[in-house]
Protein backbone atom coordinates (compact mmCIF):
# COMPACT_ATOMS: atom_id res chain seq x y z
CA UNK A 1 0.00 0.00 0.00
CA UNK A 2 3.01 2.32 1.16
CA UNK A 3 4.56 4.11 -1.65
CA UNK A 4 7.84 3.88 -2.06
CA UNK A 5 9.97 6.67 -0.48
CA UNK A 6 6.47 9.13 0.53
CA UNK A 7 5.13 9.07 3.73
CA UNK A 8 1.60 11.15 3.99
CA UNK A 9 0.21 11.28 7.71
CA UNK A 10 -3.10 12.78 9.39
CA UNK A 11 -4.29 13.69 12.46
CA UNK A 12 -8.04 13.47 13.85
CA UNK A 13 -8.99 16.99 13.05
CA UNK A 14 -9.82 18.69 16.83
CA UNK A 15 -13.33 19.41 17.55
CA UNK A 16 -13.75 23.26 18.23
CA UNK A 17 -15.85 22.94 21.33
CA UNK A 18 -13.49 23.05 23.50
CA UNK A 19 -9.91 23.80 24.33
CA UNK A 20 -7.07 21.42 23.33
CA UNK A 21 -6.17 19.01 26.40
CA UNK A 22 -3.61 17.15 26.68
CA UNK A 23 -4.46 13.79 24.59
CA UNK A 24 -4.89 16.59 21.76
CA UNK A 25 -1.53 17.48 22.50
CA UNK A 26 -0.07 13.61 22.52
CA UNK A 27 -1.81 12.69 19.00
CA UNK A 28 -0.17 16.09 16.86
CA UNK A 29 3.25 15.67 18.96
CA UNK A 30 3.28 11.50 18.36
CA UNK A 31 2.22 12.74 14.85
CA UNK A 32 4.69 15.32 14.09
CA UNK A 33 7.75 13.57 15.34
CA UNK A 34 7.03 10.52 12.81
CA UNK A 35 6.55 13.09 10.12
CA UNK A 36 10.16 14.73 11.30
CA UNK A 37 11.70 10.90 11.28
CA UNK A 38 10.36 10.59 7.87
CA UNK A 39 11.72 13.69 6.84
CA UNK A 40 15.10 12.73 8.49
CA UNK A 41 15.34 9.98 6.11
CA UNK A 42 14.50 11.37 3.23
CA UNK A 43 10.82 10.54 2.11
CA UNK A 44 8.95 13.25 0.60
CA UNK A 45 6.93 13.91 3.95
CA UNK A 46 3.42 15.49 4.02
CA UNK A 47 1.64 15.89 7.36
CA UNK A 48 -1.92 17.65 7.49
CA UNK A 49 -3.90 18.10 10.78
CA UNK A 50 -6.64 20.57 11.36
CA UNK A 51 -9.56 21.35 13.16
CA UNK A 52 -13.42 19.77 13.03
CA UNK A 53 -15.41 22.76 12.93
CA UNK A 54 -19.16 21.85 12.16
CA UNK A 55 -22.03 20.05 14.37
CA UNK A 56 -24.18 20.77 16.85
CA UNK A 57 -21.60 21.21 19.52
CA UNK A 58 -20.34 23.87 18.37
CA UNK A 59 -23.53 25.57 17.94
CA UNK A 60 -24.42 24.47 21.52
CA UNK A 61 -21.26 26.07 22.83
CA UNK A 62 -21.53 29.10 20.46
CA UNK A 63 -25.35 29.41 21.92
CA UNK A 64 -23.92 29.22 25.84
CA UNK A 65 -21.52 32.19 24.91
CA UNK A 66 -23.83 34.37 23.10
CA UNK A 67 -22.10 34.26 20.07
CA UNK A 68 -22.18 33.15 16.16
CA UNK A 69 -20.85 29.72 15.82
CA UNK A 70 -18.34 30.89 13.26
CA UNK A 71 -16.87 33.43 15.85
CA UNK A 72 -16.74 30.65 18.55
CA UNK A 73 -14.68 28.08 16.59
CA UNK A 74 -12.55 30.95 14.98
CA UNK A 75 -11.74 31.55 18.29
CA UNK A 76 -10.94 27.71 19.72
CA UNK A 77 -8.90 27.24 16.51
CA UNK A 78 -6.89 30.10 17.33
CA UNK A 79 -6.15 28.52 20.47
CA UNK A 80 -4.68 24.88 19.00
CA UNK A 81 -2.96 27.13 16.13
CA UNK A 82 -1.11 29.12 18.77
CA UNK A 83 -0.50 25.71 20.95
CA UNK A 84 0.68 24.39 17.77
CA UNK A 85 2.97 26.73 17.14
CA UNK A 86 4.27 26.57 21.20
CA UNK A 87 5.13 22.76 20.66
CA UNK A 88 7.17 22.92 17.15
CA UNK A 89 4.18 20.80 15.14
CA UNK A 90 5.15 20.78 12.11
CA UNK A 91 2.45 20.44 9.72
CA UNK A 92 2.35 20.80 6.10
CA UNK A 93 -1.30 21.20 5.74
CA UNK A 94 -4.26 23.08 7.71
CA UNK A 95 -8.15 21.07 7.15
CA UNK A 96 -10.41 23.78 8.80
CA UNK A 97 -13.98 22.20 7.47
CA UNK A 98 -15.08 25.58 7.24
CA UNK A 99 -12.73 26.15 4.20
CA UNK A 100 -14.44 26.79 1.05
CA UNK A 101 -12.44 23.93 -0.65
CA UNK A 102 -13.31 21.86 1.88
CA UNK A 103 -17.06 22.35 1.93
CA UNK A 104 -17.05 21.98 -2.26
CA UNK A 105 -15.41 19.04 -2.21
CA UNK A 106 -18.21 17.83 0.55
CA UNK A 107 -20.48 18.83 -1.97
CA UNK A 108 -18.87 17.24 -5.13
CA UNK A 109 -18.73 14.02 -3.34
CA UNK A 110 -22.61 13.98 -1.73
CA UNK A 111 -23.75 15.24 -5.30
CA UNK A 112 -21.46 11.84 -6.82
CA UNK A 113 -22.91 9.54 -4.32
CA UNK A 114 -26.67 10.90 -4.65
CA UNK A 115 -25.83 10.22 -8.73
CA UNK A 116 -24.94 6.81 -7.76
CA UNK A 117 -27.68 6.11 -6.27
CA UNK A 118 -25.98 5.27 -3.21
CA UNK A 119 -27.81 8.22 -0.96
CA UNK A 120 -32.07 8.19 0.24
CA UNK A 121 -33.98 9.96 1.80
CA UNK A 122 -36.10 8.31 4.47
CA UNK A 123 -38.40 9.09 7.63
CA UNK A 124 -37.11 7.90 10.96
CA UNK A 125 -38.55 8.49 14.31
CA UNK A 126 -36.13 7.42 17.21
CA UNK A 127 -34.08 8.25 20.27
CA UNK A 128 -31.37 11.03 19.41
CA UNK A 129 -28.20 11.55 21.75
CA UNK A 130 -27.79 15.53 21.20
CA UNK A 131 -23.52 14.67 22.79
CA UNK A 132 -22.94 12.15 20.07
CA UNK A 133 -24.50 13.59 17.57
CA UNK A 134 -26.44 9.95 15.90
CA UNK A 135 -29.76 8.63 16.51
CA UNK A 136 -29.45 5.56 18.89
CA UNK A 137 -30.69 2.16 18.64
CA UNK A 138 -32.17 -0.34 20.96
CA UNK A 139 -28.54 -2.17 21.00
CA UNK A 140 -27.23 1.42 22.77
CA UNK A 141 -29.42 0.55 26.00
CA UNK A 142 -27.61 -0.43 28.86
CA UNK A 143 -28.68 -3.37 31.45
CA UNK A 144 -31.45 -1.05 32.93
CA UNK A 145 -32.61 -0.69 29.42
CA UNK A 146 -31.91 3.46 29.93
CA UNK A 147 -29.38 4.99 27.63
CA UNK A 148 -25.85 5.33 29.32
CA UNK A 149 -24.49 9.10 30.90
CA UNK A 150 -22.27 9.04 27.80
CA UNK A 151 -24.79 9.39 25.10
CA UNK A 152 -25.48 12.76 27.46
CA UNK A 153 -29.05 14.41 26.58
CA UNK A 154 -31.07 11.70 24.90
CA UNK A 155 -34.42 13.00 23.17
CA UNK A 156 -37.36 11.07 21.04
CA UNK A 157 -37.60 13.00 17.67
CA UNK A 158 -39.31 11.87 13.86
CA UNK A 159 -37.66 13.02 10.87
CA UNK A 160 -36.90 12.73 7.64
CA UNK A 161 -33.21 12.41 6.48
CA UNK A 162 -31.08 11.69 4.47
CA UNK A 163 -29.05 8.15 4.48
CA UNK A 164 -26.13 6.55 2.78
CA UNK A 165 -26.40 3.30 2.07
CA UNK A 166 -23.64 1.31 4.89
CA UNK A 167 -24.96 -1.87 5.05
CA UNK A 168 -24.95 -2.83 1.25
CA UNK A 169 -21.07 -2.55 1.86
CA UNK A 170 -20.87 -4.56 4.96
CA UNK A 171 -19.08 -7.83 2.90
CA UNK A 172 -17.23 -5.57 0.97
CA UNK A 173 -15.79 -4.47 4.38
CA UNK A 174 -15.42 -7.28 5.97
CA UNK A 175 -13.12 -8.94 2.53
CA UNK A 176 -11.19 -6.04 2.97
CA UNK A 177 -10.56 -6.50 6.39
CA UNK A 178 -9.43 -10.46 5.80
CA UNK A 179 -7.59 -9.74 3.23
CA UNK A 180 -5.74 -6.30 4.34
CA UNK A 181 -4.14 -7.30 7.95
CA UNK A 182 -2.37 -4.13 7.57
CA UNK A 183 -5.26 -1.37 7.62
CA UNK A 184 -5.32 -1.11 11.38
CA UNK A 185 -2.28 -0.65 13.35
CA UNK A 186 -1.70 -1.90 16.55
CA UNK A 187 -3.14 -5.43 15.30
CA UNK A 188 -4.77 -6.24 18.79
CA UNK A 189 -7.58 -3.48 17.55
CA UNK A 190 -8.63 -5.65 14.40
CA UNK A 191 -10.84 -8.14 15.95
CA UNK A 192 -12.70 -5.36 17.89
CA UNK A 193 -12.91 -3.63 14.50
CA UNK A 194 -14.03 -6.81 12.85
CA UNK A 195 -17.01 -8.01 15.64
CA UNK A 196 -18.53 -3.91 15.06
CA UNK A 197 -18.51 -4.71 11.09
CA UNK A 198 -19.87 -7.74 11.36
CA UNK A 199 -22.70 -6.15 13.92
CA UNK A 200 -23.67 -3.52 11.47
CA UNK A 201 -27.82 -3.23 11.11
CA UNK A 202 -28.78 -0.07 9.36
CA UNK A 203 -27.38 2.70 6.78
CA UNK A 204 -26.06 5.60 8.10
CA UNK A 205 -27.88 9.16 8.41
CA UNK A 206 -25.71 11.69 7.12
CA UNK A 207 -28.06 14.89 7.06
CA UNK A 208 -29.65 17.19 9.80
CA UNK A 209 -32.60 19.23 9.20
CA UNK A 210 -31.65 22.81 8.72
CA UNK A 211 -34.21 23.86 11.07
CA UNK A 212 -32.51 22.13 13.96
CA UNK A 213 -29.23 22.38 12.97
CA UNK A 214 -27.73 24.89 10.26
CA UNK A 215 -24.09 25.01 11.05
CA UNK A 216 -23.20 22.70 8.31
CA UNK A 217 -22.03 22.08 4.64
CA UNK A 218 -25.36 22.08 3.11
CA UNK A 219 -26.65 19.00 1.13
CA UNK A 220 -26.18 20.43 -2.52
CA UNK A 221 -29.37 18.56 -3.70
CA UNK A 222 -31.87 19.21 -0.44
CA UNK A 223 -30.69 22.83 0.98
CA UNK A 224 -33.46 21.78 3.78
CA UNK A 225 -30.38 20.07 4.79
CA UNK A 226 -26.76 20.03 6.23
CA UNK A 227 -24.46 17.22 6.50
CA UNK A 228 -23.78 15.17 9.32
CA UNK A 229 -20.64 16.61 11.10
CA UNK A 230 -18.87 13.03 10.78
CA UNK A 231 -19.21 12.63 7.53
CA UNK A 232 -18.18 16.24 6.64
CA UNK A 233 -15.29 15.67 8.69
CA UNK A 234 -13.47 12.64 7.54
CA UNK A 235 -13.43 14.17 4.21
CA UNK A 236 -11.04 16.39 5.31
CA UNK A 237 -8.31 13.50 4.78
CA UNK A 238 -9.39 14.12 1.03
CA UNK A 239 -10.10 17.14 0.74
CA UNK A 240 -6.91 19.03 2.14
CA UNK A 241 -4.76 15.96 -0.06
CA UNK A 242 -5.90 17.83 -3.08
CA UNK A 243 -9.23 15.45 -4.16
CA UNK A 244 -11.38 16.44 -6.15
CA UNK A 245 -8.55 19.05 -7.49
CA UNK A 246 -9.32 22.34 -6.32
CA UNK A 247 -7.97 23.92 -9.72
CA UNK A 248 -6.05 26.98 -8.12
CA UNK A 249 -3.38 24.81 -7.04
CA UNK A 250 -3.55 25.55 -3.98
CA UNK A 251 -3.42 22.19 -2.58
CA UNK A 252 -1.23 18.98 -3.45
CA UNK A 253 -1.61 16.56 -5.85
CA UNK A 254 -3.45 13.67 -4.76
CA UNK A 255 -2.32 11.12 -6.99
CA UNK A 256 1.06 11.88 -5.17
CA UNK A 257 0.12 11.74 -1.76
CA UNK A 258 -2.86 9.30 -1.94
CA UNK A 259 -2.90 6.72 -0.11
CA UNK A 260 -2.54 8.05 3.41
CA UNK A 261 0.70 6.03 5.48
CA UNK A 262 -1.22 6.83 8.79
CA UNK A 263 -4.35 8.35 9.99
CA UNK A 264 -3.31 9.05 13.53
CA UNK A 265 -6.40 8.70 15.27
CA UNK A 266 -7.56 7.62 19.34
CA UNK A 267 -8.66 4.70 20.13
CA UNK A 268 -12.42 6.47 20.87
CA UNK A 269 -13.27 7.07 16.67
CA UNK A 270 -11.50 3.67 15.32
CA UNK A 271 -15.43 2.27 15.77
CA UNK A 272 -17.56 3.33 13.87
CA UNK A 273 -16.21 6.56 12.01
CA UNK A 274 -12.75 5.21 10.84
CA UNK A 275 -13.00 1.68 10.80
CA UNK A 276 -16.22 1.52 9.23
CA UNK A 277 -17.72 4.68 7.41
CA UNK A 278 -14.37 6.18 6.45
CA UNK A 279 -13.76 2.76 4.19
CA UNK A 280 -17.15 2.39 3.14
CA UNK A 281 -17.43 6.31 2.11
CA UNK A 282 -14.24 5.86 0.15
CA UNK A 283 -15.20 2.49 -1.06
CA UNK A 284 -18.37 3.79 -2.44
CA UNK A 285 -16.74 7.10 -4.18
CA UNK A 286 -14.69 4.34 -6.37
CA UNK A 287 -11.48 3.95 -4.88
CA UNK A 288 -10.02 0.79 -5.11
CA UNK A 289 -9.04 -1.16 -2.40
CA UNK A 290 -5.31 -0.68 -3.01
CA UNK A 291 -5.92 2.90 -2.00
CA UNK A 292 -7.41 2.26 0.92
CA UNK A 293 -5.45 4.44 3.74
CA UNK A 294 -4.09 3.11 6.91
CA UNK A 295 -4.95 3.63 10.38
CA UNK A 296 -2.84 3.86 13.61
CA UNK A 297 -4.65 4.05 16.61
CA UNK A 298 -3.25 5.89 19.73
CA UNK A 299 -4.28 4.90 23.19
CA UNK A 300 -5.67 7.62 25.98
CA UNK A 301 -4.13 9.36 28.60
CA UNK A 302 -5.72 8.93 31.68
CA UNK A 303 -5.77 10.68 34.85
CA UNK A 304 -5.49 8.11 37.93
CA UNK A 305 -7.02 5.40 35.77
CA UNK A 306 -9.96 7.46 35.18
CA UNK A 307 -11.19 9.50 32.19
CA UNK A 308 -9.70 12.67 31.61
CA UNK A 309 -12.67 15.43 30.88
CA UNK A 310 -13.54 19.01 31.89
CA UNK A 311 -16.53 18.11 33.52
CA UNK A 312 -14.77 16.11 36.18
CA UNK A 313 -12.31 18.87 36.50
CA UNK A 314 -8.90 16.80 35.69
CA UNK A 315 -8.43 17.88 32.23
CA UNK A 316 -4.82 19.19 31.43
CA UNK A 317 -3.70 21.51 29.95
CA UNK A 318 -0.90 21.51 27.94
CA UNK A 319 -0.43 25.08 26.97
CA UNK A 320 0.19 25.31 31.14
CA UNK A 321 2.49 22.80 31.10
CA UNK A 322 4.78 24.36 28.20
CA UNK A 323 5.05 27.37 29.80
CA UNK A 324 5.71 25.72 33.05
CA UNK A 325 8.59 23.45 32.13
CA UNK A 326 9.08 24.29 28.50
CA UNK A 327 8.00 22.47 24.86
CA UNK A 328 10.99 19.83 25.19
CA UNK A 329 10.30 18.53 28.58
CA UNK A 330 6.44 18.26 27.46
CA UNK A 331 6.84 16.62 24.06
CA UNK A 332 9.99 14.23 25.62
CA UNK A 333 7.02 12.65 28.38
CA UNK A 334 4.63 12.36 26.05
CA UNK A 335 6.71 10.50 23.55
CA UNK A 336 8.17 8.55 26.11
CA UNK A 337 5.84 7.54 29.15
CA UNK A 338 3.07 6.57 26.15
CA UNK A 339 3.37 2.94 24.16
CA UNK A 340 1.76 3.72 21.04
CA UNK A 341 -1.28 2.11 20.63
CA UNK A 342 -1.42 1.43 25.22
CA UNK A 343 -3.05 3.87 27.04
CA UNK A 344 -0.84 5.74 29.86
CA UNK A 345 -1.86 7.53 33.10
CA UNK A 346 -0.66 11.50 33.11
CA UNK A 347 1.48 12.31 35.93
CA UNK A 348 3.12 15.84 36.37
CA UNK A 349 6.24 14.21 38.77
CA UNK A 350 6.38 11.37 35.84
CA UNK A 351 7.31 14.38 33.72
CA UNK A 352 9.95 16.12 35.77
CA UNK A 353 11.45 12.43 36.70
CA UNK A 354 11.77 11.78 32.91
CA UNK A 355 13.10 14.67 32.25
CA UNK A 356 15.38 15.13 35.07
CA UNK A 357 16.94 11.60 34.75
CA UNK A 358 17.10 11.15 31.20
CA UNK A 359 17.73 14.59 29.81
CA UNK A 360 18.71 16.85 32.04
CA UNK A 361 21.21 14.58 34.35
CA UNK A 362 22.05 12.33 31.37
CA UNK A 363 21.92 14.05 28.15
CA UNK A 364 22.73 17.16 29.71
CA UNK A 365 25.41 16.32 31.90
CA UNK A 366 27.18 14.11 28.76
CA UNK A 367 27.31 17.29 26.67
CA UNK A 368 28.56 18.83 29.46
CA UNK A 369 31.35 16.86 30.69
CA UNK A 370 32.62 16.39 26.47
CA UNK A 371 32.71 20.13 25.95
CA UNK A 372 34.13 20.77 29.39
CA UNK A 373 36.75 18.60 29.00
CA UNK A 374 37.89 18.91 24.94
CA UNK A 375 38.10 22.82 26.20
CA UNK A 376 40.18 22.12 29.03
CA UNK A 377 42.65 19.80 27.86
CA UNK A 378 42.49 20.41 24.04
CA UNK A 379 41.24 23.81 23.43
CA UNK A 380 38.10 22.23 22.12
CA UNK A 381 39.84 20.85 19.26
CA UNK A 382 39.10 16.96 18.17
CA UNK A 383 41.69 14.98 16.52
CA UNK A 384 39.78 12.16 14.30
CA UNK A 385 41.44 9.01 15.97
CA UNK A 386 39.71 5.63 16.17
CA UNK A 387 38.98 4.15 19.53
CA UNK A 388 42.10 2.81 20.52
CA UNK A 389 40.43 0.94 23.71
CA UNK A 390 38.06 -2.09 23.81
CA UNK A 391 35.70 0.10 25.96
CA UNK A 392 35.85 2.42 22.82
CA UNK A 393 34.89 -0.22 20.38
CA UNK A 394 32.01 -1.08 22.76
CA UNK A 395 30.61 1.98 22.15
CA UNK A 396 31.01 2.02 18.62
CA UNK A 397 29.41 -0.73 18.44
CA UNK A 398 26.20 0.44 20.56
CA UNK A 399 26.13 3.64 18.91
CA UNK A 400 25.84 0.92 15.57
CA UNK A 401 23.07 -0.99 17.55
CA UNK A 402 21.07 1.63 18.74
CA UNK A 403 21.05 3.16 15.28
CA UNK A 404 19.40 0.50 14.20
CA UNK A 405 16.94 -0.17 16.92
CA UNK A 406 15.72 3.40 16.66
CA UNK A 407 14.73 2.99 12.99
CA UNK A 408 13.37 -0.39 13.80
CA UNK A 409 11.21 1.22 16.54
CA UNK A 410 9.93 4.49 14.75
CA UNK A 411 9.32 2.45 11.24
CA UNK A 412 6.63 0.82 13.23
CA UNK A 413 5.32 4.32 15.07
CA UNK A 414 6.98 3.23 18.67
CA UNK A 415 9.00 6.69 19.60
CA UNK A 416 9.05 5.17 22.93
CA UNK A 417 11.17 2.78 22.30
CA UNK A 418 13.11 4.37 19.88
CA UNK A 419 14.19 7.21 22.67
CA UNK A 420 14.66 4.53 25.39
CA UNK A 421 17.26 3.00 23.00
CA UNK A 422 18.72 6.44 22.92
CA UNK A 423 18.81 6.81 26.55
CA UNK A 424 20.79 3.38 26.93
CA UNK A 425 23.27 5.12 24.58
CA UNK A 426 23.68 8.19 26.52
CA UNK A 427 24.16 5.98 29.74
CA UNK A 428 26.67 3.78 28.40
CA UNK A 429 28.84 6.83 26.84
CA UNK A 430 28.41 8.49 30.78
CA UNK A 431 29.94 4.94 31.94
CA UNK A 432 32.52 5.56 28.91
CA UNK A 433 33.62 8.45 30.49
CA UNK A 434 34.25 7.02 33.89
CA UNK A 435 35.95 4.24 32.85
CA UNK A 436 38.32 5.88 30.41
CA UNK A 437 38.28 8.51 32.46
CA UNK A 438 39.87 11.61 31.03
CA UNK A 439 40.94 13.41 33.51
CA UNK A 440 43.54 10.79 34.36
CA UNK A 441 44.61 10.18 30.40
CA UNK A 442 45.58 14.09 30.45
CA UNK A 443 48.39 13.67 33.20
CA UNK A 444 49.79 11.21 31.08
CA UNK A 445 51.78 12.08 27.76
CA UNK A 446 52.27 8.99 26.84
CA UNK A 447 48.19 8.59 26.51
CA UNK A 448 47.81 11.56 24.53
CA UNK A 449 46.19 9.69 21.28
CA UNK A 450 43.77 7.43 23.65
CA UNK A 451 42.92 10.79 25.51
CA UNK A 452 41.91 11.97 21.79
CA UNK A 453 40.11 9.14 21.04
CA UNK A 454 37.97 9.31 24.02
CA UNK A 455 37.24 12.73 23.19
CA UNK A 456 36.54 12.17 19.57
CA UNK A 457 34.21 9.24 20.29
CA UNK A 458 32.40 10.79 22.78
CA UNK A 459 31.92 14.00 20.54
CA UNK A 460 30.51 11.67 17.61
CA UNK A 461 28.31 9.81 20.32
CA UNK A 462 26.52 13.28 20.89
CA UNK A 463 26.16 14.08 17.81
CA UNK A 464 24.63 10.90 17.31
CA UNK A 465 22.12 11.46 20.02
CA UNK A 466 21.46 15.02 18.54
CA UNK A 467 20.31 13.18 14.86
CA UNK A 468 18.13 10.90 16.99
CA UNK A 469 15.93 13.29 19.37
CA UNK A 470 15.82 15.33 16.31
CA UNK A 471 12.64 14.16 15.14
CA UNK A 472 11.11 14.56 19.05
CA UNK A 473 13.26 17.35 20.38
CA UNK A 474 13.67 19.67 17.35
CA UNK A 475 14.52 22.56 19.51
CA UNK A 476 17.11 20.88 21.22
CA UNK A 477 18.81 18.99 19.35
CA UNK A 478 19.58 22.08 17.04
CA UNK A 479 20.79 23.36 20.90
CA UNK A 480 23.12 20.03 20.72
CA UNK A 481 24.32 20.93 17.43
CA UNK A 482 24.83 24.21 18.38
CA UNK A 483 27.15 23.45 21.02
CA UNK A 484 28.97 21.00 19.00
CA UNK A 485 29.69 23.67 16.34
CA UNK A 486 28.01 21.26 13.73
CA UNK A 487 25.18 21.58 11.30
CA UNK A 488 23.30 18.87 9.66
CA UNK A 489 24.50 19.28 5.75
CA UNK A 490 20.71 20.18 3.99
CA UNK A 491 21.19 17.24 2.11
CA UNK A 492 22.49 14.65 4.00
CA UNK A 493 19.96 11.89 5.43
CA UNK A 494 19.71 9.64 8.60
CA UNK A 495 21.54 7.13 6.66
CA UNK A 496 24.14 9.28 6.00
CA UNK A 497 24.17 11.27 9.43
CA UNK A 498 24.92 7.94 11.37
CA UNK A 499 28.37 7.53 10.38
CA UNK A 500 30.95 9.71 11.77
CA UNK A 501 31.33 12.47 10.05
CA UNK A 502 33.14 15.55 12.01
CA UNK A 503 36.40 16.15 10.39
CA UNK A 504 39.99 16.10 11.77
CA UNK A 505 40.72 19.42 13.15
CA UNK A 506 36.78 20.12 14.61
CA UNK A 507 36.60 22.51 16.94
CA UNK A 508 34.24 21.94 19.38
CA UNK A 509 32.27 25.08 21.17
CA UNK A 510 31.22 25.97 24.38
CA UNK A 511 29.02 24.27 27.47
CA UNK A 512 25.93 25.69 27.96
CA UNK A 513 22.53 24.29 30.12
CA UNK A 514 21.06 21.93 27.42
CA UNK A 515 18.56 21.19 29.52
CA UNK A 516 18.62 22.84 32.91
CA UNK A 517 17.22 21.02 35.78
CA UNK A 518 13.48 21.31 36.83
CA UNK A 519 14.03 21.75 40.88
CA UNK A 520 11.05 20.20 42.52
CA UNK A 521 10.90 22.71 45.24
CA UNK A 522 10.44 25.43 42.62
CA UNK A 523 7.31 23.98 40.95
CA UNK A 524 5.54 22.19 44.41
CA UNK A 525 4.21 24.94 47.02
N1 LIG B 1 -13.46 15.77 15.59
C1 LIG B 1 -13.29 14.37 15.87
C2 LIG B 1 -12.31 13.75 14.90
C3 LIG B 1 -12.66 13.89 13.45
S1 LIG B 1 -11.42 13.17 12.43
C4 LIG B 1 -12.13 13.12 10.91
C5 LIG B 1 -12.76 14.18 17.29
N2 LIG B 1 -12.22 15.27 17.87
S2 LIG B 1 -11.70 15.31 19.39
O1 LIG B 1 -11.28 16.67 19.61
O2 LIG B 1 -12.68 14.79 20.29
O3 LIG B 1 -10.50 14.36 19.47
C6 LIG B 1 -9.36 14.59 18.65
C7 LIG B 1 -8.34 13.47 18.85
O4 LIG B 1 -7.85 13.54 20.19
C8 LIG B 1 -8.95 12.08 18.68
O5 LIG B 1 -8.06 11.25 17.95
C9 LIG B 1 -9.09 11.57 20.09
O6 LIG B 1 -8.98 10.19 20.19
C10 LIG B 1 -7.87 12.25 20.73
N3 LIG B 1 -8.03 12.30 22.18
C11 LIG B 1 -9.01 12.93 22.88
N4 LIG B 1 -8.80 12.69 24.21
C12 LIG B 1 -7.70 11.92 24.39
C13 LIG B 1 -6.95 11.47 25.49
N5 LIG B 1 -7.32 11.67 26.75
N6 LIG B 1 -5.79 10.81 25.24
C14 LIG B 1 -5.30 10.63 23.96
N7 LIG B 1 -5.98 11.07 22.89
C15 LIG B 1 -7.25 11.55 23.06
O7 LIG B 1 -12.83 13.07 17.78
Amino acid sequence: MTSPGKFFITTAIDYTNAAPHIGHAYEKVLADTLARYHRLKGDPTYYLTGVDQHGTKVKQAAEKEGIAPREFADRVTAKFLSLWETLGISRDGWASTTDLRHIRAVQSILQSLYDKGELYKARHEGFYSVRQEQFLTEKERGPDGNFGPEWGEVVRIEEENWYFKLASHRDWLLGFLQSHGDFVTPAFRRSELVNAVEKIGGDLCISRPKERLSWGIEIPFDPGFVTYVWFDALINYISFAGYPACGDGSLPDFATLWPCDAHVIGKDILVPAHGIYWPIMLHAMGFADDQMPRLLVHGWWNIGGAKMSKSLGNSVDPAVLADKYGPDALRYYLLRDIATGQDADFSEERLRIRYNSELANDTGNLLNRTLNMAARYRGGKLRRLPASDPAGATLDESACRVAGEYVAAMDAFQPQAALESVAHLVSEANGYVETSAPWKLAKDPAASDRLDAVLYRLAETLRLVGVLLLPALPRAAEGLFGQLCWTPPADMVLHDLVKSVLPDGHTLGAPVPLFPRIEMQEIIP
